[in-house]
């Protein structure tokens, strides 16, 4: 097997049990300050988080509080300026860009607001680029697909291209394309702000579903309070710091 969980657990005989006991992924005292044009500009000002196994946490803040700047230096496309952020068990400054690449690759999954399909590949094309681009091999790709879009609930339409999609149905290939490869962590920014509540709630069903099956934390950003009743944690952003 290479799922990418497993892949990096060689060697350990309990890397179920080694999960489920660790924090997967904590921040501790991270700043971001960027330099825009003349005077530095403090984005996050000293966070502390963590996030354990199979938790949905949320981020909510005012635009320009720097959720999206938190998130990108949790996936490791962004780094802080000082601080750290230790991602399960291994601290991400202290890795190259290879190494930062290649957890971010195979133990992580990516959801953005705006869909980010292949608008000329159909829902299971969309799944399979996934698990091409993780290095899961191919004879694993027919069912482990068939998997992630019976789970989102698009069993039914998964040889539909995404115009033939309802934005809730393109948002549900987006989240079976991002757990396709079984991450470890699942971040999702602003993942329902084009949809009604309707589709927002369809979503939020199928984060609760997708963590009680599969071994996955989701931290996603929000600015709606209707679905925030869901969340195991939330962190409420406000200038930088965590009220
Ligand atoms: N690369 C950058 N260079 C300079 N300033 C930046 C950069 N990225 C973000 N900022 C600034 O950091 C602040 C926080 O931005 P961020 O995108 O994290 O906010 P946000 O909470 O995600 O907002 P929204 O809810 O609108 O998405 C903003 O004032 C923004 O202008
Ligand atoms: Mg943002």
């Amino acid at each position: 097997m290479a799922w990418g969980k497993q892949a990096l657990k060689k060697g350990e005989e309990q890397p179920e049990k080694a999960v489920h006991s660790e924090k997967l992924l904590l921040v501790n005292n991270v700043e971001r300050v960027f330099q825009a044009g003349g005077a530095p500009l403090k984005v996050l000002k000293g966070l502390n988080m963590e996030l354990r196994p199979k938790q949905l946490v949320m981020l909510r803040g005012r635009s320009g509080s720097g959720k999206t700047t938190l998130l990108n230096c949790l996936g490791g496309l962004d780094t802080p300026t000082s601080g750290e952020i230790w991602f399960n068990g291994r601290q991400f400054s202290k890795m190259s860009d290879d190494q930062r690449t290649t957890v971010r690759r195979k133990e992580m999954g990516f959801i953005f607001q705006a869909f980010a399909l292949m608008p000329l590949l159909s829902a299971w094309e969309n799944v399979e680029l996934s698990l091409r681009m993780a290095g899961t091999p191919r004879h694993l790709w027919k069912e482990r697909t068939a998997h992630c879009l019976d789970l989102v609930g698009l069993g039914k339409r998964m040889h539909h291209r995404p115009f033939e999609l309802s934005g809730g149905e393109q948002q549900r290939v987006a989240i079976a394309k991002a757990i396709a490869h079984k991450p470890i962590l699942l971040l999702a920014d602003e993942p329902t702000a084009e949809l009604d509540s309707n589709m927002s709630a369809q979503i939020m069903s199928v984060f609760q579903n997708i963590i009680r099956t599969e071994d996955v934390t989701i931290c996603m950003t929000t600015h709606d309070p209707t679905i925030m009743e869901v969340a195991d944690h939330v962190y409420e952003m406000v200038d930088g710091r965590f009220i």
